[in-house]
């Protein structure tokens, strides 16, 4: 094989980052068809601009001249700093040829040069009652060392086929039992009294979720600067943040969170975020309340817009039933893949 060259993406080199993402998109068509591809406008404004907690590397790999694989290193460094989340992908001409084997050699030097040891990054597997996908990357993990650690499916809700009418029912029966509450919903920028509730919210979507034991995520720090630094790249990268919150009225406390994000150029998928209700506030049905709210805001915005995609752990009944209630099907599970570097 000719030589494999890693090289940096300089965000300013058109043709490199279009190479790039149609390599990315072929692995998406052949390794998890019906999942969203990467919008060309939402990669190129990526490549510029991140959120300040965290550092983001991406690299190409070529063979003469041709964009032949890639990695993205995410190096937290508000908190989390053992860590680095990474992807990495091949293109599907290109496999069993060594070059995944390059780049993964290049990611592990890289988190030992910049003083890391935890290694994390997600592979696919297909459920009975999705499509096929391709596990190659199952294989690679486990022979390159990495172990399992935790597993979440991925759900994709089908806008076009939910009844209004079943969903109009589930709200208002959710809110018989949430007396005392109150909603408020925003796009892009959270009203200033809520800051301090949201970034608290955020912090604990670190810690609370279920998660395997030995998944190595450590409880983040976040504060107001943080949830303004991230709404400001969000909507400088163009992207739809449409938000929800209930409040306790008598005690003005946030009680839950959820926000879905829309990409630019990407009028077909959005992406779930986070959805958090206080342990304080749970069994009330704010999680209903806020995922059908927030649902709704993204119709009343994107009519067309068809697909939703979450994530739960498989043990996260309480967030899976609500999903399901509200439309959510299963479509294929992320299995979490950590390596420890000694
Ligand atoms: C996983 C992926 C990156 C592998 O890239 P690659 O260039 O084919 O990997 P390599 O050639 O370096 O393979 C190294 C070893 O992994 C294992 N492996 C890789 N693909 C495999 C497959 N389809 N079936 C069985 N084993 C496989 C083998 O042990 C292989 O060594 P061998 O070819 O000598 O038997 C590529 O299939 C891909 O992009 N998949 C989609 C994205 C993904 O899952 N990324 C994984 C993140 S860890």
């Amino acid at each position: 094989m000719s030589d494999i060259e890693i090289l940096p993406i300089d965000p300013l080199d058109a043709e490199l980052v279009g190479a790039w993402i149609t390599m990315q998109n072929a692995v998406i068509a052949h390794d998890t068809p019906g999942d969203a591809p990467y919008a060309v406008a939402h990669q190129r404004l990526r490549l510029a601009l991140h959120p300040s907690a965290v550092d983001v590397e991406r690299y190409v790999a070529r063979i003469d001249g041709k964009v032949v694989g890639a990695t993205e290193l995410v190096l937290f460094l508000a908190d989390n700093q053992h860590l680095i989340g990474f992807e990495l992908e091949v293109h599907p001409d290109h496999r069993r040829q060594g070059i995944g084997t390059r780049l993964l050699e290049f990611v592990e030097r890289r988190a030992a040069e910049t003083g890391r040891d935890t290694l994390l990054t997600g592979v696919v597997d297909s459920v009975e009652d999705g499509p096929k996908m391709d596990h190659a990357g199952q294989a690679f993990a486990g022979a390159r060392g990495y172990a399992s650690v935790d597993n979440e499916i991925h759900r994709r809700n089908d806008l076009f086929a939910v009844d209004d009418d079943d969903l109009a029912k589930l709200y208002v029966d959710a809110w018989d039992k949430a007396a005392g509450y109150e909603l408020i919903q925003w796009v892009n920028h959270a009203p200033d009294d809520l800051a301090e509730g949201i970034a608290a919210m955020r912090a604990r979507m670190y810690t609370d979720p279920p998660m395997g034991e030995e998944l190595d995520i450590r409880p983040a720090v976040y504060d107001v600067a943080r949830v303004r630094d991230e709404e400001r790249v969000c909507a400088e990268r163009g992207e739809l943040q449409l938000a929800a919150a209930v409040r306790e009225v008598a005690t003005g406390e946030i009680a839950g969170l959820t926000d879905i994000l829309v990409f630019p150029g990407q009028e077909e998928h959005a992406g779930q975020n986070d959805t958090i209700v206080d342990p304080a506030h749970r069994g009330k049905r704010l999680g209903t309340i806020l995922k059908i709210a927030n649902q709704r805001l993204l119709r009343a915005y994107r009519p067309k817009l068809r697909y939703v995609h979450t994530w739960n752990a498989e043990v996260n009944t309480h967030m899976i039933a609500i999903n399901e209630a509200i439309g959510y099907r299963r479509f294929c599970r992320d299995i979490e893949v950590q390596k420890k570097l000694s």
